[in-house]
């Protein structure tokens, strides 16, 4: 047992690729963290089933659930559950300001893309690798970087590139860029604690 392992909660609201990876790694010992709540805004989300299956405590925050306002709620749970570092994977709803002011410099994202390109207001899922195909980019990736106020727009902390081949269809690129999302992620998230908590 790894004693100085801090607590990560990941937020997501769909399959969950990304939080799956994160919950492997930090099954190993030498992962200075823990997985000790994913939270979703999709009571259907298949990442649900990811965090029951790995007896991780989940949250689900939408107005049918949560009767109080959804940021108090929010902040109490990720205090109850004493959370030191949020990752975003995937998560569809906006952060409330309450929750960047309380967690700065301690909220993490992936984003599909080589930001500050493809980033921003409806740049998610397929419409990210559709408008990198038809800006005929030599190159995609992704990045990890801290969440700010505005969109996809926190300083960057890591990206890794990958060829756009001529015959990539959007979907071809968002298959290959996952791929990359998974090592670049936990490898990021390692280094994040190391050298910040
Ligand atoms: C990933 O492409 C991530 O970059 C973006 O949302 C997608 C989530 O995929 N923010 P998954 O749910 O982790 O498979």
């Amino acid at each position: 047992m790894n004693p100085k392992k801090i607590n990560l909660a990941i937020f997501a609201s769909h399959s969950g690729s990304n939080a799956q990876s994160l919950i492997d790694a930090c099954k190993t010992d030498s992962f200075p963290a823990r997985v000790s709540l994913v939270l979703s805004n999709n009571s259907n989300a298949y990442v649900i089933s990811r965090a029951k299956e790995n007896n991780i405590p989940v949250a689900i925050l939408n107005k049918k659930n949560i009767p109080e306002p959804l940021d108090e709620f929010c902040l109490n749970i990720l205090k109850t559950k004493n959370i030191d570092l949020i990752l975003l994977a995937g998560y569809m709803k906006k952060i409330p300001s309450a929750i960047i002011k309380e967690y700065e410099n301690r909220i993490l994202n992936i984003h599909p893309a080589l930001l500050p390109k493809f980033g921003g207001k409806g740049m998610f899922g397929l419409n990210v690798h559709k408008a990198v195909i038809e800006a005929k980019e030599e190159y995609s990736g992704a990045t990890i970087h801290l969440v700010t106020e505005n969109y996809d727009e926190g300083p960057i902390l890591a990206q890794e590139k990958v060829k756009v081949l001529e015959d990539d269809t959007a979907e071809s690129l968002q298959k290959k860029v996952l791929a990359v999302e998974h090592q670049l992620y936990k490898n990021t998230v390692k280094l994040f604690i190391e050298n910040n908590m």
